[in-house]
C-alpha cells in the first residue's frame, strides 16, 4: 500500500451531516462534511489521549472529540481545549493530520500523503460524466477480502476472460482462443506517463449466452482497452461498435493489504432506459464475483516479491508494466512498511503524513513506517 495518491473514501451521497469512520491503508480517518457541506479527512486518532473523532460530533467546521470535547476544524488545527479555559491560547503543537479532500463524480476522495500540490499525481478523469453526453453511469461500490494490486493487475489482464467469465459467452473451449497483440500507449487523458499506461487490443467475443441485459448491435470483432492511473485507480473500455460502448472507472481503496473497497463508476453508451440501470447493475456485481471468487484463492495473496516466482507470459505484459510502477514509487519511499505496523499494533499509533507535515514540525502521532 503506498501514500501520496488519491482514493475513493465514501460516496458523496452517504456523506450526511454526520462523521463517519472510514478504514483505509491499514488506518483510520474521521470524514465528515464543514458548515459549507465540505468535506473533510482527519486522521480519526485524537492527539490528547487517543480517543476515536469519528464517534464525535460535527460542531459547525469542527469535529468534536467525544472523549474531552477537543474540537478540530478541516485543516486538522484545534480550535478549542475545554479543560483550558474559554479564552485559553491553543498550543501550536494541537494539530492532526488532514488531508486534500475532493468530491468528484459523486465521490469523495482524499489525497492520502503528503505531496505538495504541484507534484500529486490526477485523480483519474471520467472525462462522459464532465461534459460528454450520451451516456449514464451506474455506481457500485463493493468490498472483498482480496489485494487491491491482485485486484488491478486481474482488470489488466486479457487472457482471463475467457475463463473466468462465462456471463460474456466465454466457455474456456474455444480452440482457437489466443490473446491478440496488445498495443500499448503511455498514457491516457493525458495524465503523465509516470503516473500509468493503457492498452488496446482486438478480441472476439461470442456474445452472451446467459441471461441478461444483451448487447443486440454486438458485431464479432471487438475492441478493448484498460489501463491505471496511479496504483488504485484503472479504466477499460469495451467497445462493442461506434453505437455500444462501456466504459468502466474503478477506483480501489485498500482498506488492509487483504482487504480491498472498490468504487466502480460503469458508463454506458447504449440502453440508456432509467429502467435498465439496475439489470446493468446486477450483471456487473455478477461479473465482478466471478473475478473475486479466483482472486481470493490466489497465492500468495500479495503481488509477489519478483516475477520471476511466477512464470509469466506476454499476455502478462500490462502486469509487469504495473509492477515496474510499483516499484518506482517504492523506491521513492511511499510503500507501507505493513510489516512494520502490525508489529507496533496495539502499542503505537500511526499517522499517514499530511502535506503540512513538510512545512511544519512537532507531530504528536507519529508517522506511519514506509519501506
Ligand atoms: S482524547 Fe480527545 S479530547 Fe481527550
Ligand atoms: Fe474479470
Amino acid at each position: 500500500m503506498y501514500i501520496n495518491f488519491w482514493y475513493p473514501v465514501i460516496l458523496g451521497e452517504e456523506l450526511k451531516d454526520e462523521p463517519v469512520k472510514v478504514r483505509m491503508l491499514g488506518q483510520n480517518f474521521v470524514v465528515f462534511r464543514d458548515s459549507e457541506g465540505n468535506p473533510n479527512t482527519l486522521h480519526d486518532i485524537c492527539i490528547h489521549r487517543g480517543a476515536s473523532l469519528s464517534e464525535g460530533l460535527i460542531k459547525k467546521d469542527c469535529i468534536q472529540c467525544p472523549y474531552h470535547g477537543w474540537q478540530f476544524d478541516g485543516k486538522g488545527e484545534c480550535k478549542k481545549i475545554p479543560s483550558l479555559g474559554k479564552d485559553a491560547e491553543i498550543p501550536k503543537r494541537a494539530k492532526i493530520d488532514a488531508y486534500p479532500t475532493e468530491e468528484k463524480y459523486g465521490i469523495v476522495f482524499a489525497f492520502l500523503g503528503e505531496l505538495p500540490k504541484s507534484q500529486r499525481p490526477p485523480i483519474m478523469p471520467i472525462e462522459e460524466l464532465d461534459d460528454e453526453e450520451g451516456w449514464r453511469p451506474n455506481y457500485l461500490t463493493y468490498e472483498a477480502k482480496i489485494n487491491y494490486e491482485r485486484s488491478i493487475e486481474n482488470g489488466l489482464d486479457a487472457a482471463h476472460n475467457e475463463f473466468v467469465h462465462p456471463t460474456h459467452g466465454h466457455e474456456g473451449e474455444d480452440d482457437d482462443y489466443k490473446v491478440n497483440e496488445l498495443k500499448f500507449e503511455d498514457s491516457r487523458f493525458g495524465v503523465a506517463k509516470k503516473w500509468g499506461f493503457g492498452f488496446w487490443h482486438p478480441f472476439k467475443s461470442p456474445g452472451s449466452k446467459k441471461e441478461g441485459p444483451q448487447i443486440k448491435e454486438a458485431s464479432e470483432e471487438r475492441w478493448a482497452g484498460s489501463g491505471i492511473v496511479g496504483p488504485n485507480q484503472m479504466w477499460t473500455y469495451i467497445v462493442f461498435n461506434e453505437k455500444s460502448e462501456f466504459r468502466q472507472y474503478m477506483f480501489e481503496c485498500p482498506v488492509e493489504e487483504n482487504h480491498v473497497r472498490i468504487f466502480l463508476v460503469n458508463m454506458r453508451k447504449m440502453m440508456l432506459d432509467p429502467a435498465m440501470d439496475k439489470p446493468i447493475a446486477d450483471r456487473c456485481m455478477v461479473v465482478a464475483q466471478q473475478d473475486i471468487d479466483v482472486l481470493e484463492k490466489v497465492e500468495p495473496s500479495f503481488t509477489p516479491v519478483s516475477n520471476t516466482k511466477e512464470f509469466l507470459v506476454p499476455a502478462d505484459e500490462p502486469c509487469i508494466r504495473y509492477r515496474k510502477l510499483l516499484s518506482g514509487w517504492e523506491k521513492k519511499g511511499w510503500k507501507i512498511d505493513s510489516d512494520a505496523v502490525s508489529e507496533a499494533s496495539g502499542k503505537i499509533a500511526y499517522a499517514i503524513p499530511s502535506p503540512l507535515r513538510k512545512k511544519q514540525k512537532g507531530w504528536v502521532i507519529d508517522k506511519i513506517p514506509l519501506s
